[in-house]
C-alpha cells in the first residue's frame, strides 16, 4: 500500500485566499489535506491530486447540536477522510466513548477515519494501558473488515519547535508494534501511521520503520516548500 502524507492544518490559515494558495502549493499525489471546515468547499475545488479530509465530525443522532458538522454534510462536501480523537480535541473533553461514536458515524457515511491515539508523557510506564484503552474503546464492536487509519501521536511529541520533541524512532517502533497488535484484535488490516513534529529531515526515520504506513503532519503542513519535500520523500518510498 502507498504511504500516506496527511496534512492537519488545525485552525489555520486565517483567510480563504491563503487556504486556497496553500492547497494549490501542496496539491500533490499521495497527500490528504485536512483544512478547517469553513474552507472545505473551496479547497475541494482547488485540489487535483491530493485528497480531502476533515479534522472532526459529529453524530447524527436526531438531537440538536449547535455548531457541529455531521458525517452526511462532510460526505456531501467531498470529504474522504476524517481525523477522529485528536489529542487537542480530547483535551477539550472528548471521551473515548464519544470518539467511538464519531468513528462509527464516519464509517457509516463511507468516510475513512484517522483515529488518533497517544500517551501524554514521554516513556510513561502506563502508556501501554492508556493506549490499549483508547484503541479498545474506539475499535471494539466494528466489522473486522473496516478500513481505519490509526495515527500514533504521542502528545508530548506534538507541536514542538523545529521538531525538537519528535519521538525517537526506536521508541516509535516499539509503540507501533503494540498498536498494530492491539488494533488487529478488532480489525483485520489497520493502517498505522506516526504523527508528532515530523518534517523533511526526520520523516524517513519513521517511514523506514516496520509497520509505519505514513505520517500525520501539523505545523509543517502550513509550510508549503518544506511539506513538498516531505511529499517527495513519500513518493520515493512508494516507488
Ligand atoms: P505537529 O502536529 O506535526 O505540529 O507536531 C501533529 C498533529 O497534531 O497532528
Amino acid at each position: 500500500m502507498n504511504k500516506l502524507l496527511i496534512a492537519n492544518w488545525k485552525m489555520n490559515p486565517d483567510s480563504e485566499e491563503a487556504a486556497v494558495g496553500l492547497a494549490h502549493a501542496t496539491d500533490l499525489e499521495g497527500v490528504i489535506i485536512c483544512p478547517p471546515f469553513i474552507y472545505l468547499e473551496s479547497i475541494r475545488g482547488a485540489l487535483k491530486n491530493a485528497q480531502l479530509g476533515a479534522q472532526d465530525i459529529f453524530l447524527s443522532d436526531g438531537k440538536p447540536h449547535t455548531g457541529e458538522v455531521s458525517a452526511a454534510q462532510l460526505k456531501e462536501a467531498g470529504v474522504e477522510y476524517v481525523i477522529v480523537g485528536h489529542s487537542e480535541r480530547r483535551a477539550l473533553g472528548e471521551t473515548n466513548e464519544l470518539i467511538s461514536l464519531k468513528l462509527k458515524a464516519a464509517l457509516s457515511a463511507g468516510i475513512r477515519p484517522i483515529l488518533c491515539v497517544g500517551e501524554g508523557d514521554r516513556e510513561d510506564p502506563t502508556s501501554e494501558e492508556f493506549i490499549t484503552e483508547e484503541i479498545n474503546n474506539a475499535l471494539s464492536g466494528l466489522d473486522k473488515k473496516e478500513e481505519i487509519i490509526v495515527a500514533y501521536e504521542p502528545i508530548w511529541a506534538i507541536s514542538s519547535n523545529e521538531g525538537a520533541n519528535a519521538a525517537d524512532p526506536d521508541y516509535v517502533k516499539k509503540m507501533i508494534k503494540k498498536i498494530i497488535r492491539l488494533s488487529r484484535k478488532h480489525i483485520h488490516h489497520p493502517t498505522v501511521i506516526y504523527g508528532g513534529s515530523t518534517n523533511s529531515a526526520n520523516i524517513q526515520s519513521y517511514l523506514g520503520l516496520d509497520g509505519v504506513e505514513g505520517v500525520l503532519v501539523g505545523s509543517v503542513s502550513l509550510q508549503s516548500a518544506e511539506f513538498a519535500k516531505m511529499a517527495e520523500i513519500i513518493k520515493k518510498n512508494n516507488k
